[in-house]
């Protein structure tokens, strides 16, 4: 099959299709404050590293129907600072929670029963709860036709002790059970189905 997205008996395809293809996307849990300092989290699948000097990292937060963009978004744009949390199997149920559209300013970390920490680099604080934190600092957004790419500085990297090897500066993959976004809209891999292959 060869798909062209610009067809019209394709229109709105190019999201589903290509979401249940580019698998699995690794999630990003993603807090941010507005002005006055309340926090707000959400998750995004369109994420990924995009390297390590400096290290960055990218996500897309689209817009609303409406057209508005969204509160991740906005938060930004007005404090210039957000964190990812990383996704582990412990976290999913209430990393989907966060996902509800509450009215701005109200609280997705309460609603998910999910607990804030204090960032070090930035305000924004983190989860508790997540296996491991990237305080980051937005260098840039970009706007590509309706999408919206938010790049970030990672300043500060939070592990849950049991995940780093501190000896070796090495992180232990075996305690680290993220998981990914799979088909749209509703699945998810484990990703504890590992095998190694030596580069040539
Ligand atoms: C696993 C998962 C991945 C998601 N990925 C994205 C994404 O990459 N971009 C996006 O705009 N929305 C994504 N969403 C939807 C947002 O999380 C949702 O619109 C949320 O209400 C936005 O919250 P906010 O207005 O507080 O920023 C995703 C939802 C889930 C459950």
């Amino acid at each position: 099959m060869e798909l062209d997205f610009d067809l019209p008996e394709l229109a709105g395809r190019a999201y589903p299709i290509l979401a249940s293809l580019v698998t699995p996307r690794p999630i990003a849990l993603v807090t941010t404050i507005d002005a006055e300092g309340r926090v707000n989290a959400a998750p995004f699948s369109f994420f990924n590293l995009l390297g390590a000097q400096p290290p960055i990292c990218a996500f897309a937060p689209g817009d609303r129907p409406e057209g508005i963009p969204k509160d991740t978004a906005l938060n930004i744009r007005a404090t210039g600072q957000f964190v990812v949390n990383l996704v582990d199997e412990p976290l999913a149920e209430a990393m989907n929670l966060t996902a509800a559209a509450l009215p701005f300013g109200q609280s997705e970390l309460e609603h998910a029963g999910l607990t804030p920490a204090a960032s070090t680099a930035i305000r924004a604080p983190r989860i508790a709860e997540a296996p491991a934190a990237l305080e980051c600092e937005e260098w840039g957004t970009l706007r590509i036709g309706k999408n919206r790419v938010v790049v970030g500085l990672i300043k500060r990297v939070h592990v849950r002790d049991e995940i780093y090897d501190a000896e070796a500066k090495r992180i232990n993959s075996d305690k680290l059970s993220t998981i990914g976004r799979m088909a749209s809209p509703h699945w998810y891999c484990r990703t504890g189905d590992r095998f190694e292959m030596i580069r040539p």
